[in-house]
């Protein structure tokens, strides 16, 4: 990061220990930024995932997170059908569009499909087809299985509705998310397939994790290494549909 000085209005520096550098970079509250916003600018300013996003061209550090949960579990394989809900910006779809071939660039593979639905408009991304949607809508699940146009692999939810800043509403929400997540995972995946869904550690995930276990051979609970660790944030990731 860049800049100097410490004039009020925001500007970023980078602060210097005696004898040892810091390369912290310190954010100063501009007038008009909450608080809040200082810290999260800050913390994205010093977050080496944040960074190493930057420095390898992935549109966000979520990236990480579906590829550490892939190199454990091995879902994202030559000629997976995968639908990625609440994919905006794009990350997760950078690192499973090589992982399945896609763009079938691997020669004698099996070549895969990516589907990423989102509330937000997406930038195109070689090997993926995006859709603008609310999966929340009613009828968005036929809508998604007419693009889909037939069974799923992998279906992948890492859907969050923006803070509220209400922990509880927060986590009731997102588990909201997570169970429509499920229930549309339930009805396209094909014998076999995987599950994986962000979810906040809170109390009222326990009855879904019940159903997915009746669902799935296997149901493991993962906080990955780049998901903050003041984060409440975990992934559920369910292998072996019974069909
Ligand atoms: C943490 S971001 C996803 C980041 C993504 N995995 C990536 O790697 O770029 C969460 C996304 O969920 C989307 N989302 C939240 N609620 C949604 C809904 N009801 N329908 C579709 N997308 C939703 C948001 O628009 C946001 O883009």
């Amino acid at each position: 990061m860049t800049g100097t000085g410490g004039k009020k209005g925001g500007r970023v520096r980078k602060s210097s220990g005696r004898g040892q550098r810091d390369l912290t970079v310190k954010v100063k509250t501009a007038r008009g930024r909450r608080n809040s916003s200082t810290r999260w600018l800050q913390r994205q300013l010093n977050d080496p995932y944040v960074q190493r996003a930057k420095a390898e061209g992935y549109r966000g550090r979520a990236a990480y997170k579906i590829m550490e949960l892939d190199d454990k579990f091995r879902f994202l394989v030559n000629g997976a059908r995968v639908v990625d809900l609440g994919c905006a910006p794009g990350g997760w779809a950078q690192v499973a569009v090589p992982r399945i071939n896609a763009l079938g660039e691997k020669s004698g593979k099996k070549i895969g499909t990516f589907l990423g639905i989102d509330l937000q408009e997406v930038e195109p991304l070689a090997g993926a087809t995006f859709h603008q949607l609310d999966f929340m809508e009613d009828d968005a699940d036929v809508v998604v299985k007419d693009l889909l146009g037939g069974k799923a692999d992998v279906v992948m939810s890492d859907m969050a509705a923006s803070s509220s800043g209400h922990k509880q509403t927060d986590h009731l929400r997102i588990i909201a998310l997570c169970e429509a997540a499920a229930y549309f995972a339930f009805d396209v995946l094909d014998e076999g397939g995987t599950f994986v869904a962000k979810v906040l550690a809170g109390g009222a995930e326990g009855e879904l994790q019940k159903l997915l276990k009746q669902k799935f051979e296997k149901v493991m609970n993962v906080k990955p290494p780049s998901s903050r660790s003041d984060s409440s944030e975990k992934f559920v990731v369910a292998m072996g549909f019974k069909g």
